[in-house]
C-alpha cells in the first residue's frame, strides 16, 4: 500500500481522535441552547407568543453585526413556535376524537353538525374545528441573498407554505406579477394559518429589487380573509429602514431589536458549549478554546469566526494524527483561514487586475516589502507582454491598484519628498507566496519561473 492509502486507512481505523460529532460545528447545525442570547430569545418569543392565541404578532426587525446569532436565533424560535402550534392543534383534535362516551360523542357531534351546517360531524370537521379554535402557525424562512426578486420571493413563500403537489406549485418565472399576486393570496388564504415570514438579509432584497415587495407584504393582511401574515426582517445594517417608504418603515419596524457583538467571555462559553458535543473531552484544552474566543472577540465578536477557527484547528490537528488540539494548530488555522479568504477574493478578480496584484506580490517575495507605482507599472508591463496581453497604460494600472486597495489586498500611500516631489508607496497586505502559488495554478500558469528584472534602488 502506498503512503496516501496508508494515511487514509490510518484515519479511518482510528475514526479520528478529535471529533466526536463533526456536524455540531457546521453552519447548518442549530444547537438546542444559545448561550448569551437568552434575553433576545425571550424578547422575541414574548412578541410571537400572541400567534398561539390566534392574534397576529407585530412585525419585527432584528439588527446586528455579522456572526451575532440573528439567523440561528430566528431559526430556533421558528422551530419552537411551529412545534408548539402543532402540539396545541393535535391536543385539540385529540379532545374531539377521544370522547369515549358514545352518547356524549353524539351530542357533541350533532351540536357541531348543526353549528357548522354539515350533515356528518366527522374527522375532517374535527380538523377544521381545531383550526378554528387554534389557527396553526406556519413559518417560512427566506434568505434574500439567494432570492432577490419580488417574483421569486412571493412564489417561494407560497410554494413552501404547504406540501402542494407539483402541478399546484407556482412557476419560478413566467407569470405576470398581478397573476402571481392573486395566486399567492389564494395560497395564503387556503393555508388558513398564521404565516410567519422570516426575511433574512432583507437589505439585499431592497437593494436589488426595491421596497415594493415589502409594501405588498406589510399590506397583505388587508386582502386576506382566513390567514394572517407577520414578518421578521433581519439585517446587518442598522439604518436599513431609513431607505424605505415611510408606511413600510412604520409597519416593518413595529418592534426593533439589536444583537450586540459577543465579547471574549461570551464567545468562550459558546465554544465551550459546542465543544462538549463536537470533541472528545480528552482532545481539547480549555486554553485553546479561550484563545480562539479571544482572537474572534478582537475581530468584531463574530461567533462564526470563532467557530470556524476552532473547526479548522481541529481539522488540522486531525490531519496530523494528533491526539490533542494544541495552540499550535490554532496558529496554523488562522493562517489557513486568511489565505483561503484572500484566495477567494483573488479568484474573482479580472485577469488584468490579477496581473497587477501578481506584480506587487512578486516584489514582496523577493524581499521588497514596499514598492512604488513606477516599479509596479514596469513589472506589470513586463509580465503582460510575456502573456501577450494588451499592456495597459500607467493611469489604468493605477486605477486597478485603487481597486485592489479598496478590497484590502494592498495598501497605497502617498509620500512627499519635499522639493524632490511625491511618490506612491505600495505594500501588499496578503501572504505573497501562497497567493502567487494559487495564481500559478490558474490563468497565470505561464509566468511560473519567470522573475522580473529587479531594476530598483529605492529602499523604504
Ligand atoms: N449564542 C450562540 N450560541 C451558539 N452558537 C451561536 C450563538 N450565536 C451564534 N452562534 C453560531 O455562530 C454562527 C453565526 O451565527 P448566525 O449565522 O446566526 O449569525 P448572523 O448574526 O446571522 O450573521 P450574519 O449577519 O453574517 O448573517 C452560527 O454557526 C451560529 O450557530
Ligand atoms: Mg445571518
Amino acid at each position: 500500500m502506498d503512503k496516501l492509502a496508508n494515511d487514509i486507512f490510518d484515519i479511518l481505523e482510528l475514526g479520528g481522535r478529535i471529533f466526536k460529532n463533526r456536524e455540531v460545528l457546521r453552519y447548518s447545525y442549530i444547537p438546542d441552547t444559545l448561550p448569551h442570547r437568552e434575553r433576545e430569545i425571550q424578547n422575541i418569543a414574548r412578541i410571537l407568543i400572541t400567534s398561539l392565541a390566534g392574534h397576529t404578532p407585530s412585525n419585527i426587525m432584528i439588527y446586528g453585526m455579522t456572526g451575532t446569532g440573528k439567523t440561528v436565533v430566528s431559526k430556533l424560535l421558528m422551530k419552537a413556535l411551529q412545534e408548539k402550534s402543532e402540539m396545541i392543534n393535535n391536543s385539540i383534535q385529540k379532545i374531539f376524537f377521544d370522547l369515549d362516551s358514545e352518547f356524549l360523542g353524539d351530542i357533541i357531534s350533532n351540536a357541531f353538525s348543526a353549528l357548522f351546517n354539515v350533515v356528518d360531524f366527522d374527522e375532517m370537521y374535527g380538523k377544521e374545528l381545531a383550526n378554528i379554535l387554534h389557527k396553526p402557525v406556519k413559518c417560512v424562512y427566506i434568505n434574500c441573498q439567494q432570492m432577490d426578486t419580488q417574483y421569486r420571493v412571493m412564489t417561494q413563500i407560497a410554494n413552501r407554505l404547504a406540501p402542494f403537489n407539483e402541478d399546484d406549485r407556482l412557476p419560478v418565472s413566467g407569470l405576470p406579477i398581478d397573476e402571481v399576486h392573486s395566486r399567492v393570496l389564494d395560497k395564503f388564504d387556503s393555508s388558513n394559518s398564521l404565516i410567519l415570514i422570516i426575511l433574512d438579509e432583507i437589505d439585499r432584497l431592497v437593494y436589488k429589487s426595491g421596497d415594493d415587495i415589502l409594501y405588498t407584504l406589510t399590506r397583505i393582511n388587508e386582502e386576506l380573509q382566513r390567514s394572517k401574515v407577520s414578518i421578521i426582517g433581519i439585517s446587518n445594517n442598522l439604518n436599513f429602514l431609513d431607505y424605505l417608504d415611510s408606511r413600510v418603515r412604520s409597519s416593518l419596524g413595529a418592534e426593533e431589536l439589536v444583537f450586540d457583538p459577543y465579547n471574549a467571555n461570551q464567545l468562550r462559553d459558546i465554544l465551550d458549549h459546542r465543544s462538549e458535543e463536537a470533541f472528545y473531552s480528552e482532545a481539547i484544552d480549555h486554553e485553546v478554546i479561550s484563545h480562539c474566543a479571544a482572537i474572534a472577540a478582537q475581530e468584531n465578536g463574530d461567533a462564526r469566526k470563532a467557530l470556524d477557527l476552532l473547526r479548522v484547528s481541529a481539522e488540522l490537528a486531525e490531519r496530523d494524527h494528533s491526539p490533542r488540539l494544541s495552540e499550535m494548530y490554532v496558529k496554523q488555522a488562522q493562517k489557513k483561514i486568511e489565505t483561503d479568504r484572500v484566495s477567494q477574493v483573488v479568484r474573482t478578480l479580472p485577469l488584468q487586475t490579477k496581473l497587477v496584484l501578481y506584480s506587487i506580490l512578486q516584489q514582496k517575495i523577493s524581499g521588497r516589502m514596499k514598492t512604488t507605482t513606477k516599479e509596479v507599472v514596469e513589472t506589470y508591463s513586463f509580465y503582460a507582454s510575456k502573456l501577450d496581453l494588451t499592456v495597459l497604460g500607467r493611469r489604468q494600472v493605477v486605477n486597478l491598484m485603487n481597486e485592489l486597495d479598496k478590497l484590502g489586498l494592498i495598501q497605497t500611500k502617498v509620500i512627499s519628498f519635499g522639493r524632490h516631489g511625491r511618490t506612491t508607496v505600495v505594500e501588499a497586505n496578503v501572504p505573497g507566496a501562497d497567493i502567487i502559488n494559487n495564481l500559478h495554478n490558474g490563468l497565470l500558469s505561464k509566468l511560473k519561473g519567470i522573475k522580473p528584472r529587479m531594476l530598483y534602488s529605492t529602499t523604504f
